[in-house]
């Protein structure tokens, strides 16, 4: 396959991950990075042979032979930066969400932005390539439970985050459940058209002071008349906890926790199973990977991308719903007609 050469804007958590799968990856050619920070992995940069770094994405951006971008800046600089890369004929692969904000005027100025400037662009919603949860989706697809009824989706992180990466990348609405509500939606094969949320600081009360929470509850109502219920917790003391249920008219699908071992130890007391995956980056692994590559086949062949903005379009929309409905006590509806741009 064609060998596509990109560069790489935002080298922090995130972006570092997705940098070392690239240079694994020889369907991509990894040209430059940039990051305002570029100073704390300029060496490492150079030592992986990647001799373009810039501190302003604008050059970045303006050299010739890149062809596709990865954004993986914090959230607030999604848009601009998206926009950016449109007008400049970049196809762009951006990690989730697009707005920490949630209007969904500027959401559309960028897909217009990317349909106007004739690039292609994806949404790096990783949990849809999990390779258990893409198996879920496609037997909901092929009709193995029937008439999906009830999507069940627990998704804890191990530990807080700092107040000051939160105010970088969002709330645990806007940076976590986010992925809950796309995989839903997924799941579901329907649009939301209603939200009843509650959350609560359980874990770190000094969150209300950067608006955040660190526990919650949501029932989700769907166009075809099912439901979602989703819970989040920033702290499960046995590590990452995702799992996902699908309940439909003719079955049950269910995908469980992934550890390292499957070992399972039976004793006169108990029975031990070995915990969960202990974070993101080591549960999502297979993920993060297949999304880099599936962006980059697909550009070349042509296939549609697993997420796009539209995806994450209708993700926000529920995203500012759930915001709403905790801050009222009361059902929010949310406009399930996708919009066309
Ligand atoms: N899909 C997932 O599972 C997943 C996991 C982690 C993070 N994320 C997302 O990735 C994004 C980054 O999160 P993170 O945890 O890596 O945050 P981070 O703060 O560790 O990294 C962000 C990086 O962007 C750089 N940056 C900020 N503004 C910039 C600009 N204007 N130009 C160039 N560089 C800029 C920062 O210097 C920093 O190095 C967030 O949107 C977050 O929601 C997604």
């Amino acid at each position: 396959m064609k060998n596509v050469k990109v560069g790489v804007i935002g080298a922090g958590r995130a972006g570092m991950m997705h940098i070392e799968n690239m240079l694994t990856l020889n369907t991509i050619e990894l040209v430059a990075v940039a990051d305002v920070l570029i100073e704390n992995v300029q060496e490492k940069l150079h030592e992986a042979g990647i001799e373009q770094t810039f501190k302003d994405y604008h050059e970045l951006l303006a050299v010739p032979q890149i062809e596709a971008v990865f954004i993986f800046t914090s959230t607030d600089t999604h848009e601009a930066i998206c926009l950016a890369a449109a007008q400049a004929k970049k196809h762009i692969f951006c990690e989730k969400p697009l707005s920490m904000t949630g209007q969904e005027a500027d959401s559309l100025t960028v897909m217009q932005s990317v349909k106007e400037n004739g690039v292609r662009m994806a949404i790096g919603f990783n949990r849809r390539l999990d390779h258990q949860f893409r198996t879920i989706w496609e037997k909901v697809e092929k009709g193995e439970v029937g008439e999906p009824q009830i999507v069940k989706i627990t998704s804890r992180d191990p530990d807080l985050l700092s107040h000051a990466l939160i105010q970088r990348i969002g709330g645990l609405i806007f940076d976590f459940t986010m992925h809950d509500f796309d995989m839903a939606r997924y799941m579901m094969h329907s649009n939301v058209t209603e939200v009843f949320a509650n959350g609560a600081t359980l874990i770190d009360p000094t969150l209300s002071e950067i608006n955040d929470i660190d526990t919650l509850a949501l029932v989700l109502k769907f166009e075809n008349g099912g439901f979602a219920l989703i819970d989040n917790s920033r702290r499960a003391v046995y590590g990452y906890d995702q799992r996902v249920e699908v309940f439909g008219s003719k079955g049950m699908l269910k995908a469980e926790n992934v550890s390292n071992s499957t070992v399972e130890h039976y004793t006169s007391k108990a029975t031990l199973l070995d915990k969960p995956l202990p974070i993101f980056n080591d549960r999502y692994q297979q993920a993060y990977r297949q999304e880099i590559i599936d962006f980059v086949s697909n550009l070349v062949t042509g296939q549609p991308f697993a997420a796009t903005p539209l995806d994450v379009v209708m993700a926000q929309r529920v995203a500012m719903a759930a915001i709403a409905s905790i801050q009222t006590g009361k059902a929010v509806p949310v406009d399930p007609k996708e919009p066309i741009v």
